[in-house]
């Protein structure tokens, strides 16, 4: 099954030229099996072999009889990792998510839509449109202030969260943790744990009009988490929410200099917007694998997956997957969506979808108004070493203002 293609996504520069190894793996190795820090894996690709697999309500996040990867020891990253919503199975993810759902649905995220359109139109008339770097003087700037002011912290610890972020984000793919990952993981996952804790103390004496302030009000009711389940909880609101939106507006600045008619497509017709968006996270794919666990023995290809195996499904193949998607590596503003992964599916889907949504929306319809043309001022781009979450790490640019 394994065919001709040869893919160890431990080599530095696996993911250098990622699509040309991806559509190798989805036309002759759609179920490829390698080791990984000697766990034997299977990679999907292919977008009818990962809507499989991601629906399927018998998969799981963890492995039969484990609740944490034996990597992170009884460390702090396998607290965090034990109370994160995202690497539970049921039935504490149905109670832990719906702890904290209510703001985040599709019904009350428009309460919001006027702290986001400030917060937008601050962050754009703050950045210089002849000389910026979008990644940071947009991109970051505006899922972390949104997510800053909906939890109650604080502006100025950003920098500190960010770089512990970075490290933390990790975490999640420990079979290709070498020690000194593991233990900045470690670090940054002590660093948070005393940062929300402290913070949840603070709010049970003096509540305020934040989320914190809700979620720390419910604790330790039937509605609500404990303290180790809300710290983890906030963790996760806080990481899943800033990096992975910057992403997908970095990239949408680089699809629209590199596509200009795309961009000129939404300045003349701003109704597209809403499907552009779907378009762009269809085309960065933020998260690039999603790992989950075979829950009964299941056939692919002509092959047996026991119970058990752990399967690692290729997102950012399946959404460049031309079986399902004509010309994938076009970005194609009135393109037809009707499935991408990229805020996952099945019981894991992303909570804050409806969020990220917003965010993106708001933010295309105020720079239309303002900018006429995006041109880079960089020839290569660069993107993060981290096989999960490859963001671009700089994009120097010039916004060519409308008047
Ligand atoms: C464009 C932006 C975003 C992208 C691409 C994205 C992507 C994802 C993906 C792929 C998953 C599923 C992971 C899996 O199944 O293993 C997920 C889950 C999650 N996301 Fe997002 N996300 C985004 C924005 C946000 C925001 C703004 C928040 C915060 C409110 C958020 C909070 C979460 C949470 C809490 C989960 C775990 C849900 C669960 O396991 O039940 N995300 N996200």
């Amino acid at each position: 099954m394994n065919a001709s293609v040869i893919f160890d996504p431990l080599t530095p520069g696996a993911y250098t030229d990622r699509q040309r190894v991806f559509e190798s793996l989805r036309n002759d190795a759609p179920l490829y099996q390698v080791e990984v820090g000697g766990q034997q894996i299977r990679l999907l690709s292919r977008h009818a072999d990962v809507a499989r697999i991601i629906n399927d309500p018998t998969t799981m996040m963890n492995p039969p009889g484990q609740d944490t990867p034996p990597t992170y020891g009884r460390g702090p990253a396998a607290v965090l990792w034990r109370n994160a919503i995202s690497m539970m199975d049921p039935p504490r993810h149905t109670c832990s998510r719906r702890a904290i759902s209510r703001p985040f649905t599709n019904r009350n995220i428009d309460q919001f839509r006027e702290l986001i359109d400030d917060i937008v139109a601050v962050v754009l008339a703050e950045t210089d449109f002849e000389n910026t770097d979008v990644v940071h003087d947009v991109g970051l700037k505006i899922p972390m202030r949104v997510i800053c002011r909906l939890l109650g912290i604080p502006t100025a610890d950003w920098p500190q969260l960010q770089s512990w972020t970075k490290d933390f984000l990790h975490i999640f793919l420990p079979e290709t943790a070498s020690p000194e990952i593991v233990e900045r993981t470690q670090q940054a996952s002590r660093n948070f744990i005393n940062y929300f804790a402290e913070m949840i103390d603070q709010r049970l004496e003096n509540p305020c009009d934040d989320l914190t302030s809700e979620f720390t009000a419910a604790m330790n009711s039937a509605d609500g988490l404990n303290k180790a389940g809300l710290i983890g909880a906030l963790r996760g609101l806080l990481t899943a929410g800033f990096e992975t939106t910057a992403a997908t507006i970095s990239a949408g600045f680089y699809a629209f200099a590199t596509q200009p008619e795309q961009y000129q497509r939404l300045r003349e017709q701003p109704e597209l917007i809403s499907g552009a968006i779907e378009e762009l996270l269809r085309w960065e794919t933020p998260v690039q694998v999603i790992i989950r666990y075979i829950g009964k023995d299941t056939i692919l290809h002509g092959t047996v997956l026991p119970a058990g195996t752990q399967v690692w499904l290729l997102t950012g193949a399946a959404n460049h997957d031309p079986r399902k998607y004509d010309q994938p590596s076009r970005v194609d503003v009135s393109r037809e969506i009707s499935e991408h992964f990229s805020f996952g599916g099945g019981r894991h889907f992303c909570l804050g979808a409806y969020l990220a949504r917003l965010e993106l929306k708001i933010l295309l319809q105020q720079l239309v108004k303002q900018c006429k043309s995006v041109e880079l001022r960089c020839d290569n781009i660069k993107r993060r070493e981290n096989l999960q979450f490859p963001s671009i790490e700089s994009l120097p640019a010039v916004l060519h203002r409308v008047y």
